[in-house]
């Protein structure tokens, strides 16, 4: 995974808790990196489970409510450090149909080695969105919190139904409808 998602982890966790949990749970975790990340290197996706695994014993959190709640802090922080993506488009459905074709692409023009999930959008109606995640890394819970980031980013409301297609959550739909 890419530096960014590392850092703005990292950053997430101090400005929520300060810079002394994210010092014991660097030095606890035994990472590969040695818990030192630069937005562009790209690192083990295995340590940011690690880390968020340690947070999720510190804070009594579970693990997906903590990813739920990183996603939408990254959300935030792609908006700001990826603003053309955003600006280009008016609405939440609009850049969610735009994830996987545009944005995502691009991401991986900018970084040829960035670990990206496959998503299938469609719209049955107009407040209806479907999205279909797979992915090995089955971050399913992290796109729920992004696809929360971008819909109050837009300042828009839905009931998100998330429903395991694969037992192991490689394999999610989301139902995304307007309210
Ligand atoms: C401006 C908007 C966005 C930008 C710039 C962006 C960019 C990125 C980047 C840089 C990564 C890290 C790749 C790596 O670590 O190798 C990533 C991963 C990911 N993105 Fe996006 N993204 C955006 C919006 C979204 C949205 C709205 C969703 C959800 C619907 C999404 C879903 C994901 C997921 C789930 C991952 C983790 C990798 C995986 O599950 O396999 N992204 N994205």
């Amino acid at each position: 995974m890419k530096g960014i998602v590392f850092t703005e982890l990292l950053e997430m966790i101090e400005d929520q808790y300060g810079y002394g949990l994210v010092d014991s749970l660097l030095t606890e975790s035994n990472l590969p990196s040695g818990g030192v990340y630069t937005a562009i290197g790209t690192y083990d996706h295995a340590e940011m489970i690690t880390l968020v695994d340690k947070l999720s014993l510190k804070t009594q959190l579970p693990v997906p409510d903590l990813l739920r709640i990183y996603g939408r802090y990254m959300f935030r922080s792609f908006t700001r450090g990826y603003r053309p993506f955003v600006d280009r488009v008016d609405s939440a459905f609009a850049l969610l149909q735009s994830v996987h074709h545009h944005v995502h692409v691009e991401v991986r023009k900018l970084y040829p080695d960035a670990e990206l999930p496959h998503f299938t959008v469609e719209q049955p109606s107009e407040n209806h969105l479907t999205m279909r995640y797979e992915s090995e890394r089955k971050l399913s819970d992290f796109a729920h919190g992004l696809i929360e980031g971008c819909l109050s980013h837009f300042g828009e409301t839905a009931t998100i139904t998330k429903r395991n297609l694969v037992d192991d959550g490689s394999i999610v739909l989301f139902d995304i409808v307007k309210t």
